[in-house]
């Protein structure tokens, strides 16, 4: 089978990790008999280097006409890199949420699954940690604070900044569908979060959710202030199956759920529209503080692409194939520095590539 892929490797460890994930798709190719064509993309500041802009129209359309996209993350050091002095739609950042919208990507999945053999990374209580966790976080990705008006204007004297948060029912409907169907597939559990004891944008997620939960009898609905989610990822990330949450909130919360995985460098994301088109990343940033040191977690990016090989591609034997490998790595005592621990063998960002594209079968 012959797939075209755009890939946008970004900013800072970007290149490092996609280069990684291209190697292990590689493989998938030789092993199983497919082509992969990589159409290069610019976004976010190598962007705005290369052209004074971080996504010009011509790269949103050469995304569009390829079978889905592979990204690695953009932006820079947000206190030090000149990037940050730019006119806000000018910054590395402006440019995902550009993509996003323009592909209507508005459904944003992010597993947060503690491996066993992660277990030394993990934070957690021993009891807690012993239970286990397989959740799923579905983030709204196109509306909300992200996307409402904003202004900083001087009122009376004194600088004033606004941010709009604002969704139709139409916006929380088609992601709580999608939070539903995901959950018939999973443990049948959904954990809406919101703050519908402050926000009227909450009270009406609450309604639709509701509603969408009527067409789904089989799945059990609760709703958890975002507050208390926060503070229950801590203490008992066992209970959640599916979070499904606004795009501020599935924020924060994805980078919590993340790091008692172990690491950061483990959750991977699709962002998803209605098509079989996605986009796919890791849900970490580009760390600044670790790039070019080929020393960060590239399995984040790797499981990324497996789950574009799953949605995007139709190539379901071939994500277990990446998804096996991943586990086996790990199982052999493989690790990066970010989920090092006693008696296992750490490595580089590349030999990790390396291990990972050897396992395929
Ligand atoms: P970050 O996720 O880049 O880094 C946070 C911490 O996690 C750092 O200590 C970093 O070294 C570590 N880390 C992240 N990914 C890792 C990996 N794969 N392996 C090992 N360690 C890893 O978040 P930040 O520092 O707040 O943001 C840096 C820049 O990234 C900002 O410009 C931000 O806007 C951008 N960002 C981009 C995306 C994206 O492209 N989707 C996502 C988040 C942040
Ligand atoms: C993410 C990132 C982005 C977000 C930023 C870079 C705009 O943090 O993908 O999680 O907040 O959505
Ligand atoms: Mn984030």
């Amino acid at each position: 089978m012959e797939k075209n892929i755009a890939v946008i490797k970004g900013d800072g460890i970007g290149p490092e990790i996609v280069n990684e994930a291209i190697k292990v798709l590689d493989k998938i190719g030789e092993v199983y008999g497919h082509t992969f064509h990589y159409t290069e993309v610019l976004m976010g500041g190598a962007s705005i280097d290369a052209c004074g802009d971080p996504l010009t129209d011509e790269a949103v359309e050469q995304c569009k006409k390829n079978d889905c996209v592979l990204l690695g993350s953009i932006g820079g050091d947000t206190t030090k890199s000149p990037w940050y002095k730019l006119p806000a739609d000018k910054r590395p950042e402006a440019g995902l949420l550009k993509l996003r919208k323009s592909l209507n990507l508005f459904a944003n999945l992010r597993p947060a699954l503690l491996y066993d053999e992660l277990k030394a990374a993990c934070p957690l209580k021993e009891e807690t940690m012993e239970k286990g966790f397989d959740m799923v976080i579905v983030r709204e990705l196109t509306g909300g604070l992200y996307f409402g008006e904003r202004s900083t204007v001087t009122e009376d004297g004194i600088l004033v900044a606004r941010d709009s948060l604002k969704y139709n029912e139409n916006e929380i409907r088609r992601i709580a569908i999608k939070g539903f169907e995901i959950a018939m597939k999973r443990r049948k559990k959904v954990t809406s979060v919101d703050k519908a004891n402050v926000l009227d944008s909450s009270r009406l997620w609450r309604k639709i959710v509701e509603e969408v939960a009527e067409d789904f009898p089989e799945v059990t609905l609760e709703h958890m202030l975002v507050d208390n989610c926060a503070m229950q990822l801590v203490k008992d990330p066992g209970q959640f199956d599916v979070i499904l949450t606004e795009n501020m909130f599935g924020d924060i919360l994805s980078d919590e759920a993340s790091m008692v995985t172990g690491s950061i460098g483990m959750l991977s994301s699709a962002s998803l529209n209605e098509t079989k088109f996605g986009l796919y990343e890791p849900s970490h940033g580009s760390a600044p503080d670790i790039a070019g040191k080929n020393i960060a977690n590239p399995l984040a990016t790797i499981a990324s692409a497996a789950m574009m090989l799953r949605f995007s591609l139709d190539l379901e034997k071939e994500a277990d194939s990446i998804e096996s490998a991943i586990k086996q790595a790990l199982k052999d005592g493989y690790r990066t520095i970010d989920i090092m621990s006693e008696g296992k063998r750490q490595l580089s960002t590349s030999q990790m590539g390396d291990i990972i594209a050897s396992y395929i079968k």
